[in-house]
């Protein structure tokens, strides 16, 4: 049986060699005045690093990566990059769509670089995976510059992405090194900042500090962020005054069908398991009203906002289902199969699970899964 610590878990593991790195750097951040310490780190703190606190060291984790003077740690990849390129292109080729309208946003913006062409357009990809969808967007918006000036140096373009994961990170940089203008880093959402500075790379030749873009947008990877409040104000630091926020991810609703019949299928082996007095939320999967209300709080206006259903076909034909559960299904499955006995397997549960979604969500003629995806997409702008 393979057991999965949960994500929230597997972040909080850090290996000792990282802690003593830890209070290397932070000692050495506090001496040394061209290094900065955030804020958000009181230097109380440091005693229960030496007591191993089980909450300041997943706190320690989620501040790690973006900072000069932290360690970066070393995170358990959640995705299996190989199988997402080759079983779930649906996800970016979605996301497309997103970049027609996020085109449309920065016309303003776009026509003023061809005409003043050191003007600098900075763009941010959060949650980019594996960077199809960056890749798309450099050269979509890149191809306007060099139709303008029909000189490809002089278009001062930057397609950034930042992803939690290390290897989907790796894979987009590995295969998006053709130009110096579009970079990935490894950052949570949450810990985006400004002041962020990030090692070079082998691609990425030089350190670089984040700064401020002009535009984020971000495909099918917010409905991971469950602190959407600190997703929204850390996107928010990194967005200048009147730049476009334009995301897509799962809404109110998405999924619904596979959620219950999960839900349906722990209930069957752990009778009275109803998770808690917790509704079942696996996701964070906001409504119209919850999402632009926590927009406003940090200051992004929403100019558009639609939930919509999308129902999705699954590549891989009859094994669509299992693929996605297995792709995406970790926080319906993890923590119960975790809290269950030995003798139940991923597979099996999986195999029930399918079996129950199988009247509504296949189709025998035409060997088809289908997901019921419902997707909130909302278009605003930083005041
Ligand atoms: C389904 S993939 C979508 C990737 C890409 N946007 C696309 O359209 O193909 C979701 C991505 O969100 C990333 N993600 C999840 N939680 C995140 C977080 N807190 N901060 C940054 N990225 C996160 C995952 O690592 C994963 O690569």
């Amino acid at each position: 049986m393979i057991k999965r610590l949960p994500l929230e878990e597997r972040r909080g593991v850090i290996p000792v060699s990282a802690i003593v790195l830890f209070i290397t750097a932070f000692t050495i951040a506090n001496s040394n005045a061209l290094l900065t310490k955030p804020s958000n780190v009181p230097t109380s703190m440091l005693s229960k690093i030496i007591s191993g606190n089980r909450s300041f060291l997943r706190m320690m984790t989620k501040v790690s990566s973006p900072c000069l003077w932290s360690v970066p740690v070393k995170t358990d990849s959640q995705w299996d990059v190989d199988l997402y390129q080759q079983q779930h292109s649906y996800v970016w080729k979605y996301g497309s769509s997103l970049i027609d309208v996020l085109e449309k946003e920065l016309e303003t913006s776009i026509v003023s670089c061809q005409q003043h062409p050191s003007n600098r357009l900075r763009i941010l990809d959060v949650g980019c995976g594996s960077g199809e969808l960056t890749k798309e967007l450099f050269l979509r918006v890149n191809s306007k510059f060099n139709d303008a000036t029909k000189d490809k140096n002089s278009c001062h373009l930057q397609v950034a992405g930042i992803d939690f994961d290390e290897t989907m990170v790796h894979r987009a940089q590995k295969e998006n090194s053709m130009s110096p203008k579009l970079v990935f880093f490894q950052s949570d959402v949450c810990q985006l900042s400004p002041i962020a500075t990030f090692p070079a790379t082998e691609t990425n030749t030089a350190a670089e500090t984040l700064g401020q873009f002009d535009a984020i947008v971000s495909n099918a990877c917010l409905h991971w962020v469950h602190d959407a409040d600190a997703g929204v104000a850390a996107m928010s630091s990194v967005l200048k005054p009147n730049g476009k926020f334009v995301v897509e991810f799962g809404g109110a609703g998405n999924v619904g069908a596979i959620v219950q019949a999960t839900a349906q299928v722990i209930q069957k082996r752990q009778p009275g398991n109803d998770h808690g007095s917790v509704p079942f939320r696996p996701w964070y999967f906001p409504s119209i009203g919850e999402y632009t209300t926590i927009l406003e709080k940090h200051g992004i206006e929403a100019t558009s906002a639609v939930l919509y259903d999308r129902p999705t076909p699954l590549d891989d034909g009859k094994n669509g289902m299992k693929n996605w559960l297995n792709m995406f299904g970790g926080p319906l499955l993890d923590n119960f199969i975790e809290s269950t006995s030995a003798s139940v397997s991923r597979e099996d549960v999986i195999a029930e699970i399918v079996d129950l979604l199988r009247p509504t969500l296949y189709s025998d003629s035409e060997a088809q899964w289908v997901a019921d995806y419902r997707r909130i997409r909302v278009v605003g702008q930083k005041k």
